[in-house]
């Protein structure tokens, strides 16, 4: 079955220009053959914004801090998220990535208490752990697949904060078929365009065949769960106890929240773990001030949430490769009603899109964009960062991980 979202009315408005499109298809072609390089060069070519075609749907790109400032800051209300996220809804269900309104915002609610401070330090004991164990195996000299050591890490972090489960032990069954079901990201497009085929030979279909494997286990565990009633520390026992007046979560929202949390939570750590071990081996300078202040403030020893404050220059590390390499790095939203920004009126339905990665590289906000350097996070370097929490999605981390992730994400 296809779904081709309805165009917006353009007959009473013009949206900004952009490329040449082709009949029937559009910039689909241009735009799957180089995503970032293309959204990059459209930048160059329009500046503040353009207006590409995926079919007929005209999708507006905005290329500026200010209109994401707009759009998911001070006007999010008039701009939802539930056709782009429908693809991925199809997968994790009504979680807080997939639902709006007052739905999201009730959810929200009952999801929080499983981000407060206390929760939060249980499961930062789980990721210094598992690093600790995955560190015993690595030796001078080896060569490690870090791509593939940070999946497997920090699906490990996931499964015991989540679940309370040590996914190593599964790692062949429930871990495989939980990258299969994430791990290949449903891109923008494919959420626009909406085109499903549930067959073995799809990709569509072999998620689809992972998501049966994953529910049959999350419902399984949340049966015996509330059996047991015990509370076992981590999220699921909290969303079990979750409740706002009379109202508890069903089986189907905690299986959504949790299969949400898997899916925001896991590919975007392990890449933005990825790229900074790439980053650090480009750059031994930083790499080793980044070594120096560890050494100095943990001497040998695993951190702990307290000890985040004191670590400045790995927080700036973090951002700084989170700027360069965003694991989030488009979103899209649909305005529900007309508006106007920039001097342009766009009309009610107009579907917009943003780049973290285009715009954590515009040079008249950043200087050197292309530059590996996390000293510009210092704030006595005054760095002009855009005054949005949502451009970079980064997160404090004397904040305490998840809990910051929870509150600049959203
Ligand atoms: C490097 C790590 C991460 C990055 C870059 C990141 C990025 C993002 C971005 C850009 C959004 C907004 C999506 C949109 O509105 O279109 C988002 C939302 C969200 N993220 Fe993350 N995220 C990260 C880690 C995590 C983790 C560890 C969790 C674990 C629980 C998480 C849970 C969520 C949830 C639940 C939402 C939806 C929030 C809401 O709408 O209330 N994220 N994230």
């Amino acid at each position: 079955m296809a779904t081709i979202l309805e165009p917006p009315d353009t007959q009473t408005s013009t949206l900004p220009p952009g490329p040449t499109a082709l009949p029937v298809v559009g910039n689909i072609l241009a735009f799957r053959r180089d995503q970032l390089g293309y959204l990059q060069a459209l930048q160059r070519e329009f500046g503040k914004m353009a207006t590409i075609y995926i079919g007929k749907t005209p999708i507006v790109l905005l290329f500026r801090p200010e209109h994401v400032r707009y759009v998911l800051t001070e006007n999010p209300r008039n701009f939802t998220s539930r056709e782009v996220a429908e693809r991925l809804r199809q997968l994790i269900g009504d979680g807080l990535l997939t639902i709006d309104g007052e739905a999201h915002r009730q959810q929200r609610r009952m999801v929080q208490p499983a981000f407060h401070k206390k929760r939060v330090e249980s499961y930062a004991s789980a990721m210094t752990h598992y690093t600790q164990e995955m560190l015993k195996e690595w030796h001078a000299g080896d060569r490690i697949d870090v791509a593939r050591a940070m999946q497997e890490l920090t699906l490990r972090i996931v499964g015991k904060c989540l679940f309370n489960l040590d996914m190593a032990d599964q790692v062949d069954t429930l871990g495989s078929a939980f990258t299969e079901m994430i791990g290949n990201p449903i891109g923008l497009l494919e959420g626009f365009l909406n085109v499903r085929i549930d067959q073995p030979f799809t990709a569509f279909g072999r998620r689809m065949a992972a998501k049966r494997r994953v529910d049959e286990f999350i419902y399984r565990l949340i049966a015996q769960r509330r059996s047991e009633a015990e509370d076992k520390g981590d999220v699921l026992s909290m969303l079990l106890e979750a409740q706002e007046g009379e109202i508890a979560l069903s089986d189907t929202q905690v299986r959504d929240h949790i299969m949400t949390f898997v899916a925001a939570g896991h590919e975007t750590t392990a890449n933005a773990l990825t790229w900074t071990f790439y980053l650090l081996s480009q750059y031994p300078a930083a790499r080793e001030k980044l070594l120096a202040e560890l050494k100095s403030v943990l001497a040998g020893r695993a951190p702990t949430i307290d000890d985040l404050p004191d670590l400045p220059y790995t927080e700036w590390v973090l951002n700084e490769s989170m700027r360069l390499y965003p694991p989030a790095w488009t979103q899209g939203r649909r305005a529900v009603e007309a508006f106007d920004l920039d001097g342009v009126h766009f009309p009610a339905g107009t579907m917009v899109m943003f780049s973290q990665w285009v715009i954590h590289r515009l040079p008249d906000v950043w200087g050197d964009p292309e530059a590996f350097r996390p000293e510009r996070w210092d704030p006595v370097n005054g760095q002009k960062v855009p005054p949005s929490t949502l451009i970079l999605p980064i997160f404090s981390i004397t904040s305490g991980i998840v809990t910051s992730v929870l509150v600049r994400c959203g």
